[in-house]
């Protein structure tokens, strides 16, 4: 697996917080009049962090908010109720590192005939170590691409995301990626979807590759959707910067005594930090626009492999072939990759 060197990867991950100061946002934040009224926002990974300052935007802004989340049951989603003055939430269980959970959620949906006008897959995970998902993959892999590659196809394909009509608003996909994605050289396609044992030292490395994955799928997404140019589903992605949240909390203990100072001096709050994803939700000129990366409140390029269309092409192809080992309902190959599930 190539990826990049110590350096390269730290200064990627440091960018976070750097940006935030060093350079001046070029988008206003979405005001809170920009109501979202009658729309539909699935969230990820709303119960805590980043996820749930979203859900509690959205939900402010009058967006019907379905909160997919793995743990927070019913709690989170009363407290969003109450922090949006909003009834409109519901909680919805998912293990994203479980694609039969995934379809289940999927299922879950069909059979309640939801719509899904804006989604935000927002949910991340970085694990201090080396883990496995239920299908056998590296877990990050798994929650930050795998997952998310079967939610898509499944909503797409039961009409729960349909295409804008002539007069209709247009549906928004919105990826949570990071700037760390830079970090990362390349995707190893001669390895794909084989679990690596990485310890604590590579693990930001590990997080880097999932989240290049993410990229590289996201820009692919958005050509395969909207291949004339015209946008019928909005797909965009976005770095938040750095946020003060648990995404750290398997850190063993010194690395999160020397972090904890610099994170609530450094890292923004979610409910700060939520900007971004307003914008990529809300602004009138995103429904209207498709591949667009926001770091923070500023327009970027993603990194050269995240946008190469050829590269996204084959990660579209390897993983369709890799996902027909584990179709709808668990009947497939689990444990594909051996071993324990997370
Ligand atoms: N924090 C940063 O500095 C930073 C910077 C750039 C990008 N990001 C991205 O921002 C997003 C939000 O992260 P955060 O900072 O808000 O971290 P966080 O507070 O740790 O929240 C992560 C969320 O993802 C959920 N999640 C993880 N694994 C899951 C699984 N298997 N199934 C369902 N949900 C799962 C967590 O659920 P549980 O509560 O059940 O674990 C939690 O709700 C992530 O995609 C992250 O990569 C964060």
């Amino acid at each position: 697996m190539r990826t990049s060197n110590y350096n390269r990867k730290f200064s990627a991950f440091a960018s976070g917080v750097v940006d935030r100061f060093s350079q001046r946002p070029t988008l206003r934040p979405v005001p809170e009049g920009v109501r979202l009224d009658g729309r539909v926002c699935l969230v990820t990974g709303a119960n805590r962090g980043l996820g749930r300052a979203v859900a509690v935007d959205l939900a402010k802004r009058g967006g019907e908010v379905l909160m997919a989340c793995r743990s927070g049951h019913p709690d989170a989603g009363e407290e969003v109720r109450r922090l949006a003055g909003s009834n409109a939430v519901d909680m919805l269980y998912v293990d994203l590192a479980d694609l039969d959970s995934v379809h289940a959620l999927c299922d879950r949906l069909e059979r309640e005939r939801r719509r899904v006008d804006i989604l935000v897959l927002n949910a991340g995970v970085m694990p201090a170590k080396a883990r496995r998902s239920a299908q056998g993959y590296e877990l990050m892999f798994a929650v930050h691409f795998l997952a998310n590659r079967v939610l898509i196809d499944r909503l797409l394909a039961d009409g729960m995301i349909r295409p804008a009509g002539p007069d209709g608003e247009t549906p928004r996909i919105v990826f949570i990626v990071s700037e760390t994605h830079r970090a990362a050289e390349s995707i190893d396609f001669g390895d794909f979807g084989a679990f690596t044992d990485y310890g604590l030292k590579d693990g930001l490395k590990y997080y880097a590759l999932s989240k290049l994955h993410l990229c590289t799928y996201a820009q692919e997404l958005s050509r395969r959707l909207n291949p004339e140019g015209e946008v019928r589903i909005a797909v965009n992605s976005l770095c938040p910067g750095a946020v003060d949240s648990d995404l750290m909390r398997e850190a063993p203990w010194f690395l999160k005594l020397l972090l904890q100072p610099a994170k609530r001096l450094l890292f923004a709050a979610p409910d700060k930090a939520v900007a971004p994803v307003a914008h990529a939700c809300c602004a009138e000129d995103m429904g209207r626009r498709s591949g667009v990366y926001l770091h923070l409140m500023r327009e970027k390029e993603m990194s050269a492999p995240a946008m190469d269309a050829s590269a996204g092409a084959r990660l579209w192809r390897e993983s369709e072939a890799l996902l027909a080992r584990h179709p709808r309902g668990g009947e497939g190959a689990r444990g594909f990759a051996t071993g324990e599930s997370e």
